[in-house]
């Protein structure tokens, strides 16, 4: 779908559809009340009739065949509408306009003042909301249903109009790398192997002038990536430990993201249920949002160099899979005792993370499917935040609150470290009890950064979406959950 900025009065785009963000209690004021007297107060009309007051996600269409915009549907926004709510607008805009085989829509961005943000940050999230809604994994079969929407223009008539293109720019690449992240964890373990994975990064590197190195078993091996190693010594897939690097002129410092691709999670011979297997191509959801993530850098004019680190492996059962007490040594030599080998996230992981380190990275951020315990602790749709350096976290959270991903700190106290201490060795990757689960595992993982400053997001929940999804611009399967947070946070200032 394209996305484009206009400032054409609404009731003059010709469109399929328009959709106006409407605040409660539901009166058509501003440019839904300019729609309105063009078509002679039918709007206002059928809104009363159907009893519309204006709340989250209830919606009036209005069907006028003769004029230039062919139908009009009115959203509510509820109260004080937030970026997040015009971001929900603009999904739901454009499902509502694939239902009605709409192939050329129209968004307007303001239900209200607008107080506390800008033009153009409405504009973004409601360009964000329609481009992010429009995806749908159709790689395997066809829908039967609806028709892809072509081109969806965003009205916005106030503000600068160079400060608005940016925007809307900005919500492309976006959109764009999210859909990418989401594609790549919706294709089944069997397509998307380490391998597989590999070749796309290559492919990404070479279109969006990054550096790519992929270092294979032996080679990780040699290094000292026991841990990488242990893990996918049981698989017949040959793991792919995938480096990029975006390396912009008169960069002042490094950013390393280090991804968990764990393209299939049998939880090896401490082997998971049927049930627990079940979404479990999902487990390279961190490995996806890097690799994505890294592909929009340029785009966006981030200005610090990055690392984009991808441990891909699967994690299987086999003769030659790590047994429980097996020991092994990380890169750096410390010994981890692996006492379940389910726990394989917090392994790759932390060689990615010390291998970023040896790298030049001077900041640290990983993404992972890592713990169901994070799910329980904070549901579906929330990612755990834990780390080593508070200022780094704060950075995250807003950039995080800003492109509407919800994040929740977790703490990180001595005793969630105390109980990943070994008995024979340095650590284990397993704590007896299920205490603390999440926190626990990002103790591990500190074990492995050093004074660097790292923050770990725990996306087991929000990356794959087996339940309804809360916003209208959330697909089912993968989500991409990540990708609008590092880019947020690694170009500020657009
Ligand atoms: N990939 C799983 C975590 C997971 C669970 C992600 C559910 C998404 C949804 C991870 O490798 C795992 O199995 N973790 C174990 C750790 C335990 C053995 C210490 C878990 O969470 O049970
Ligand atoms: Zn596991
Ligand atoms: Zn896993």
């Amino acid at each position: 779908m394209r996305l484009l900025l206009a400032d054409t009065p609404p009731e003059r785009y010709a469109c399929d559809l328009l959709a106006l963000p409407v605040a409660e209690p539901g009166a058509l004021v501003g440019e839904a009340g300019d729609v309105d007297r063009a078509v002679g107060g039918r709007l206002a009309e059928i809104a009363r009739a159907e009893g519309f007051s204006g709340k989250p996600n209830r919606t009036v269409l209005l069907q006028c065949p003769d004029g230039p915009v062919r139908r009009i549907l009115l959203v509510g926004v509820g109260r004080d509408p937030t970026p997040e709510r015009l971001r929900r607008f603009g999904g739901t805009a454009t499902r509502r306009a694939r239902d009605l085989r709409a192939a050329r829509v129209a968004v307007t961005t303001s239900a209200g003042p607008g107080a506390g943000h800008p033009p153009e940050e409405w504009a973004r999230a409601v360009a964000e909301g329609a481009g992010l809604g429009a995806y749908r994994f159709d790689r395997y079969r066809k829908p039967e249903d609806g028709a892809d929407v072509v081109e969806t223009a965003v009205i916005a008539r106030r503000g600068d109009r160079k400060a608005l293109e940016r925007a809307i720019a900005a919500a492309d690449v976006a959109v764009r790398a999210t859909g990418r992240a989401r594609d790549l964890v919706n294709e089944p373990a069997n397509v998307l192997t380490p391998t597989a994975l590999a070749e796309i990064a290559r492919e990404i590197a070479a279109s969006a002038g990054l550096d790519c190195r992929i270092i294979d078993l032996d080679e990780a091996r040699a290094m000292g990536m026991g841990l990488f190693a242990a893990v996918a010594q049981g698989s017949a897939q040959p793991p792919k430990f995938i480096v990029l690097e975006y390396r912009p002129d008169g960069a002042k410092r490094t950013v390393g993201l280090v991804g968990k691709g764990i393209t299939f999670d049998s939880g090896g011979l401490s082997i998971k249920s049927a049930d627990g297997m079940k979404t479990m191509k999902g487990d390279m959801a961190g490995a996806a949002a890097v690799v994505a993530a890294m592909g929009a850098l340029r785009e966006l004019g981030v200005t610090d160099r990055v690392l984009g680190i991808a441990a891909a492996t699967e994690n299987m059962v086999g003769g030659a899979a790590t047994r429980p007490g097996d020991i092994v040594r990380g890169l750096g030599g410390r010994t981890v005792e692996i006492t379940n080998t389910d726990a394989e996230g917090r392994l790759v992981l932390a060689d990615g993370l010390a291998f970023a380190i040896r790298a030049g990275a001077d900041e640290l951020i990983d993404l992972a499917t890592l713990t169901g315990a994070c799910v329980v602790a904070l549901g579906d749709w929330t990612a755990g935040v834990m780390g080593n350096h508070q200022p780094l976290m704060d950075r995250l959270l807003a950039a995080a609150a800003q492109a509407g991903e919800q994040m929740w700190q977790l703490p990180l106290y001595e005793e969630f470290l105390e109980a990943m201490r070994g008995e024979i060795t340095d650590l284990r990757n397993s704590a007896t009890g299920r205490e603390g689960g999440a926190e626990r595992a990002a103790a591990f993982l500190g074990e492995f950064v050093g004074t660097t400053p790292w923050a770990h997001l725990d996306i087991a929940g929000p990356a794959f979406a087996e339940s309804a999804p809360p916003a209208p611009y959330l697909p089912s399967g993968g989500t991409g959950f990540g990708v609008r947070t590092l880019l947020r946070y690694l170009a500020p200032s657009k």
